[in-house]
């Protein structure tokens, strides 16, 4: 026990998103934009969002009494757990803390750790402090847990379609088939106004859209040239896009996880890498004396190097791209989301992989980070995770709502957002046995929780309750 774990990393893995969603295409039509502007020009088929029975808490809950149930892990052996989310809902008390309900039940208090919040690199955060604390001396012994749970929601307008929710809790020990290749990585942390949420009495945030690409761009560059050179350095060799299986991208929508792959490849023909063959050089030559600035401008340039990128991108990025594509951007659950597409995708072929995992949060903090797999042995297993979070099924049974479902929805949260003294609605014919929901935000702000029933097919009031006392 103590300190020099070994391939620390990932051990189990669930999902979790909400069982309600509305289709892009739909979404187009309602909106009155031209039609393929959210599928094809954002790169996104569906968006699932919270209905008024579910919060980042409840589906944090879920999530984290699924895992332990699946994969046989005992309350009692958690000794960390850490959170992060953007979703503000208390600004004092932690979801951690409303997560604690599910270890009091087995008198296990004795667990670490808070949220974290950077818009959508608080996950990355929680998931680095227990990573740090299983290899440190202050290890115990027993597991940790990560969870990133968000809703993200925006205000009508440009970026509501680019919305979606989600969490997912992941365990965190050592000899873990999804270990940290601790040395290789590289950050990029600024100060910027890209998207951030000031106004404390609305759940929307501020966004400057086009900078906000441009900023995750840049600190794309900036991680990937830092990795880059620490692998260097470390392994007396140069490091491109051919060293990696895989790239993972944190995906607020689609079409910016194109641009990026397309962004590396233009990266590694800068750096007169081995990954770029002849007739790639040619197409890119034209754009070599570009100043950084220019270079994040360029039409033809982003053309150039997406068309070049193409066969690279298939392979390579693609099989990550499933969840965010389905259900929108899950913020801090984003990044997870699309390594959890590649292990539904590809868990059968997974074993002694590269992943390269890039972590973007506005504000702005970054970092990309590498991944070693291993098939590893049951139940923490790829295999098993894949089959634990069972995503095609939960993905084919959700519920399709109409557009103005949606905006009714969105419309009564807002209302909702920061209020007290309400009871949720009776009908949850829509979320599956085993999920968590709100039941009531009493007159002092206390909020409560039921677990739907095994065996519930009725809308009765016979869930397991969670009050908090
Ligand atoms: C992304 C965002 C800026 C797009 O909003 P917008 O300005 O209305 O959209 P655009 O006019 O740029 O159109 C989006 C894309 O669809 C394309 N498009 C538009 N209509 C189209 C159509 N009918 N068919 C196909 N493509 C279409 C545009 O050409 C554009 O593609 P490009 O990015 O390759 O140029 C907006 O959704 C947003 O602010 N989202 C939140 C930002 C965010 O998540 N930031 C976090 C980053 S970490």
């Amino acid at each position: 026990m103590g300190s020099n774990q070994k391939d620390v990393g990932i051990l189990a893995m669930e999902i979790y998103f909400p069982p309600t969603c509305v289709q892009q295409e739909a979404l187009e039509a309602h909106v009155g934009v031209s039609k393929g502007k959210y599928t094809i020009g954002l790169g996104q088929d569906c968006l699932a969002f919270c209905s008024e029975l579910e919060d980042v808490i409840s589906m944090s809950l879920t999530a984290v009494t699924s895992l332990l149930e699946k994969y046989g892990v005992d309350p009692k052996q958690i000794g960390r757990l850490e959170v992060g989310s953007e979703t503000v809902i208390d600004k004092s008390k932690s979801i951690k803390t409303f997560l604690m309900q599910i270890f009091e039940e087995c008198d296990n208090t004795d667990i670490e750790g808070v949220d974290s919040t950077n818009a959508c690199y608080g996950g990355t955060a929680a998931l680095f402090n227990v990573v740090n604390w299983v290899e440190s001396s202050s290890w115990d012994g027993r597991y940790g847990l990560v969870v990133c749970t968000d809703s993200a929601v925006y205000a009508e307008g440009p970026a509501r379609p680019t919305g979606g929710a989600a969490a997912i809790a992941m365990l965190i020990g050592p000899d873990a088939p999804i270990a940290f290749e601790s040395k290789f990585r590289g950050s990029h942390m600024s100060h910027v106004y890209d998207f951030y949420k000031p106004n404390l009495a609305s759940e929307y945030p501020v966004v400057d859209g086009k900078l906000s690409q441009t900023c995750y761009l840049m600190a794309l560059d900036s991680c990937y040239k830092r990795l880059c050179a620490k692998y260097e350095k470390i392994q007396g060799k140069q490091f491109s896009l051919s060293d990696a299986d895989y790239f993972v991208f944190h995906s607020p929508y689609n079409k910016l996880v194109q641009k990026s792959f397309a962004r590396l490849c233009f990266i590694d023909f800068l750096r007169n890498a081995s990954s770029v063959d002849e007739a790639s050089k040619a197409k890119l030559a034209p754009f070599s004396a570009l100043s950084s600035e220019e270079s994040y401008a360029s039409r033809d340039l982003e053309k150039a190097s997406q068309t070049v990128a193409k066969s690279l991108y298939d392979e390579k990025v693609q099989p990550t791209t499933l969840i965010p594509k389905q259900v929108g951007n899950m913020y801090t659950a984003s990044l997870y989301a699309a390594f959890a597409s590649l292990l539904h995708n590809k868990n059968s072929s997974l074993d002694g992989k590269r992943v390269i995992m890039f972590s973007y949060g506005s504000g702005l903090s970054s970092t990309m980070f590498s991944f070693r797999l291993r098939e590893g042995s049951h139940p923490f297993s790829l295999s098993n995770i894949a089959t634990v979070m069972d995503v095609a099924r939960k993905l084919e049974s959700r519920h399709e709502v109409t557009p103005e479902k949606f905006v009714e929805t969105m419309q009564l949260m807002e209302h909702r957002y920061g209020g007290k003294d309400f009871v949720t609605s009776k009908d949850r014919s829509l979320i599956p046995s085993g999920t968590f929901y709100l039941t009531q935000v009493d007159s002092m702000y206390r909020r409560f929780y039921s677990k739907k029933a095994g065996n519930e097919t009725t809308t009765a009031d016979n869930g397991t309750l969670l009050n908090g006392h």
